[in-house]
């Protein structure tokens, strides 16, 4: 599980956040600062907390798929700086990052599941310890109740096994419950396995206005 190698960051989504020292692409949408005002999501009963899944992987591993937990932030941190490779960090990112800050690690694990919601694959070693080898979320756009803003990375030694499209349909089949309409996500334009997937799913595409180096995909839910 070792980091391949990776490109120079894209000059527009380098944006400096908080007091962290590190830049980050945050006009992208994810990360995120924490959002500012109270969640205003309705909650819907069971509907509410994405499921656990056992998911056989392609070459017969399997993952268990649940949502993030507070306690996984020395997992989530070490999938960021460990299992991804630079140019994975960078296509997740829109920015040149080695590690999560503290405060985005905080918000990425302590999510409230409804304005913010995330889930997590997992895999146990032979000694027992947990890793988490994939990471997909979306959080609730401040304009509009029924979208949100999605992102994913799988673990550079864990990809081209159906983990990204599992994680992106059960995400998205939450979403549906949760009463959203859509998930849009920021796509840098080079990133074909992930404008692949997309279109996979039956995506939408539109360049970014904002950014010729971007797409905005969407997917109905
Ligand atoms: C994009 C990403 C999430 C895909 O995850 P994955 O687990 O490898 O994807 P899957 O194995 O489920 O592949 C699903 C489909 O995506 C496409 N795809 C995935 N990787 C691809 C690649 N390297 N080249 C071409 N197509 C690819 C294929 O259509 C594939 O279907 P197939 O396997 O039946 O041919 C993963 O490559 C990743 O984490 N990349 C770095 C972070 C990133 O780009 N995040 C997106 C920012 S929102």
């Amino acid at each position: 599980m070792s980091p391949a190698g990776g490109t120079a960051p894209h000059p527009a989504a380098l944006v400096s956040i908080g007091g962290d020292g590190l830049a980050l692409g945050t006009r992208h949408g994810l990360p995120m600062p924490r959002p500012r005002r109270p969640c205003e999501q309705p909650r819907r009963g069971e509907a509410l907390l994405p499921g656990h899944e056992t998911h056989g992987l392609r070459d017969g591993r399997t993952v268990t798929v649940r949502p993030v937990h507070a306690d996984d932030a020395a997992a989530e941190q070490r999938l960021v700086s460990a299992l991804l490779s630079p140019r994975s960090r960078l296509l997740r990112f829109h920015g040149a990052v080695k590690q999560l800050p503290p405060g985005l690690l905080r918000d990425m694990t302590q999510v409230d599941q409804r304005c913010h919601v995330a889930i997590v694959a997992e895999t146990r070693a032979d000694d027992g310890a947990a890793w988490l080898v994939g990471d997909a979320r979306y959080v609730v756009s401040d304009d509009d109740p029924l979208a949100a803003e999605f992102a994913i990375a799988v673990a550079d030694d864990w990809q081209r096994l159906g983990l990204g499209r599992r994680l992106l349909q059960r995400l998205a089949a939450h979403a549906g419950r949760a009463g959203l309409r859509r998930l849009d996500g920021s796509v840098l334009a080079g990133n074909e396995p992930m404008l692949a997937l997309l279109r996979q799913l039956g995506a939408t595409m539109r360049l970014d206005p904002a950014s010729a180096d971007t797409v905005i995909a969407t997917l109905g839910v």
